[in-house]
């Protein structure tokens, strides 16, 4: 099984529906058997995925070639023997959660995660959160 972890920016001037990411993005790892998290503040997007080797090759294709983002960089990319991630959510704050509240949902998702993983999520949502 393949994982790979990437950043990105949203274009600037994109008009990005997030929803409609989410909507895509679900139905197509469900039918693809793909996992992973989505982290987005609409600004940049911090995306860890997994799956088989195939899945993960057509997914990256279609995520690159996707113009509503730009400067991907893949920023891990390793074999794996179990799935870190149970299912594929997306993370956003919304305006009614509180910090703690999204905290407590980034912890849960990120429970099965590797320190490294697990430290780049952290370490990127910490970093927007000072900006
Ligand atoms: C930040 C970002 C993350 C995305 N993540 C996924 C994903 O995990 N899986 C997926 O199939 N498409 C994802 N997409 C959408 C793809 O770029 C592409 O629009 C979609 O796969 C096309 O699917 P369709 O051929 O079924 O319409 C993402 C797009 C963006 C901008």
């Amino acid at each position: 099984m393949r994982q790979l972890l990437y950043i990105s920016t949203a274009t600037p001037g994109a008009a990005i529906d997030i929803s409609g990411i989410l909507a895509t993005s679900l139905r197509n790892n469900r039918r693809d058997g793909v996992t992973g998290l989505l982290w987005t503040d609409e600004r940049r997007f911090l995306q860890a995925l997994e799956g088989s080797e195939d899945a993960i090759q057509s997914a990256l294709l279609r995520i690159k070639f996707d113009t509503r983002h730009r400067g991907i960089v893949v920023l891990q990319d390793r074999a794996i023997a179990i799935r870190e991630f149970g299912a594929w959510e997306m993370a956003r704050r919304g305006p009614a959660d509180t910090a703690d509240a999204f905290d407590g949902r980034m912890r849960q998702y990120l429970s099965g995660a590797s320190p490294s993983v697990r430290g780049t999520f952290e370490g990127l949502i910490a970093a927007r959160r000072a900006a």
